[in-house]
């Protein structure tokens, strides 16, 4: 029943893409994952999601078949950068339960937290590797660290699948050249970005601009700056609204590590500096606009009347606040069709097989319109 309700999604969205930004966060501009979009697609998480993650779900249940049903016998483990991350919780959460339903012991899956250290993520590798799990599962704290993650995972022989932060294309590439054992599965965050673009877009330039000066001012808050995803979302954000003839002006661009307490204050001074100027705030995930909405609620002002806010995750509270009006929009961060692509991907390298060096899977826009029924497939 979610798929469905996803493969109805998907084929509303629209995929655009292009450059800009402010606040001067134009590092990804020509990065890696350029090359990696929404066409260029792994054999399990396809652009159409929905029905992709059922052959992909056809495609493990074979797999363990093959494997003589032994897969109670793997041991797995996974690398999570930081459980306190509401959005890496949901994934963690939802890759367990899948391992579990493909044939997994719960016993025999360990998953780790990082506490947003590399050097403690990497600590935890090498005890997986002097461990001998059979299939490493890894959302890197550091992106810049996969190249040197992947070559003791290699060393060791084990198979490795990355999840959520991607490595830089040249890493990618080494895989493929050498013909290792290792994929990355994730969405390509310069989708989200243009679909927050596009929900603001949507509204059109009469209703966004309340002061009337012809164009949008907006705030900015970004994730972890490391992390591409923040990179694109900023980017791509803005550029949806300026390739949409909209004229924009960055008042305030900072780094809210994902995290709904730092939004709160960033953007509490940003309405205290700017006041009624502020009329877009865009912030790089759920958390974050769940902080700012915290914000505009004790400035006084109004979503959907006089400011506008969007994220992206769609977590439970914030699709609800977009039912009730109190956030513009988000868009649906699909942690089914990835932590189910990812299981695959590792039940492939279990059984021998090889996968594609990047599974991609697509982002949801979602407005008040679609965010009763992705609450439905999210709860
Ligand atoms: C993003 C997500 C954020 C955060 C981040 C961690 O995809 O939107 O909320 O979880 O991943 O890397």
């Amino acid at each position: 029943m979610k798929k469905k309700v996803v493969s109805v999604f998907l084929a509303m969205t629209m995929v655009a893409a292009m450059v800009a930004g402010c606040g001067g966060n134009n590092a990804a501009s020509s990065n890696a994952a350029g090359t990696n979009g929404a066409d260029t697609t792994g054999n399990a998480v396809t652009d159409d999601a929905a029905p992709a993650d059922t052959e992909a779900s056809d495609a493990a249940d074979a797999a363990a078949d093959a494997a003589g049903g032994d897969l109670a016998d793997k041991k797995v483990g996974v690398c999570i950068y930081q459980f306190s991350d509401n959005f890496m919780t949901l994934f963690r959460g939802e890759l367990e339960n899948y391992l579990i339903e493909q044939g997994f012991s719960k016993d025999n899956i360990t998953i780790v937290d990082g506490a947003n250290d590399q050097a403690t993520q990497t600590g935890q590798i090498d005890n997986f590797i002097s461990q001998g799990v059979d299939v490493l599962i890894i959302n890197p704290v550091n992106s810049s660290s996969a190249e040197t993650i992947t070559d003791k995972v290699v060393a060791a022989d084990i198979p490795l699948v990355y999840i959520n932060r991607e490595p830089e294309e040249s890493e990618e590439q080494r895989w493929a050249d050498n013909g290792w054992d290792v994929t990355y599965v994730g969405c390509d965050a310069r989708q989200s970005g243009t679909m927050q673009g596009e929900l603001i877009l949507d509204l059109g330039l009469e209703t966004v601009d309340k002061n009337g000066d012809g164009k949008i001012q907006y705030i900015m808050v970004e994730g972890d700056p490391e992390n591409i995803d923040a990179q694109y979302r900023t980017e791509f954000s803005v550029k949806a609204l300026t390739d949409g003839g909209i004229e924009v002006e960055c008042l305030s661009d900072q780094v809210g590590n994902w995290q709904q307490d730092q939004a709160q204050s960033i953007v509490a001074n940003a309405l205290g500096q700017y006041g009624d100027d502020v009329e877009v705030v865009f912030c790089n995930n759920d958390a974050m606009a769940l902080g700012a909405l915290q914000a505009i609620q004790a400035a006084g002002r109004t979503v959907g009347e006089d400011i506008y806010l969007v994220g992206v995750d769609a977590l439970s509270e914030a699709l609800e606040d977009v039912i009730a009006g109190t956030m513009t929009g988000t868009v649906f961060n699909d942690h089914f069709a990835q932590s189910h692509g990812a299981a695959d991907a590792a039940i492939r390298f279990l059984n021998g097989e090889k996968n594609e060096y990047y599974i991609a899977c697509d982002y949801v826009k979602v407005t008040s319109d679609n965010a009763q029924e992705v609450l439905d497939m999210v709860k």
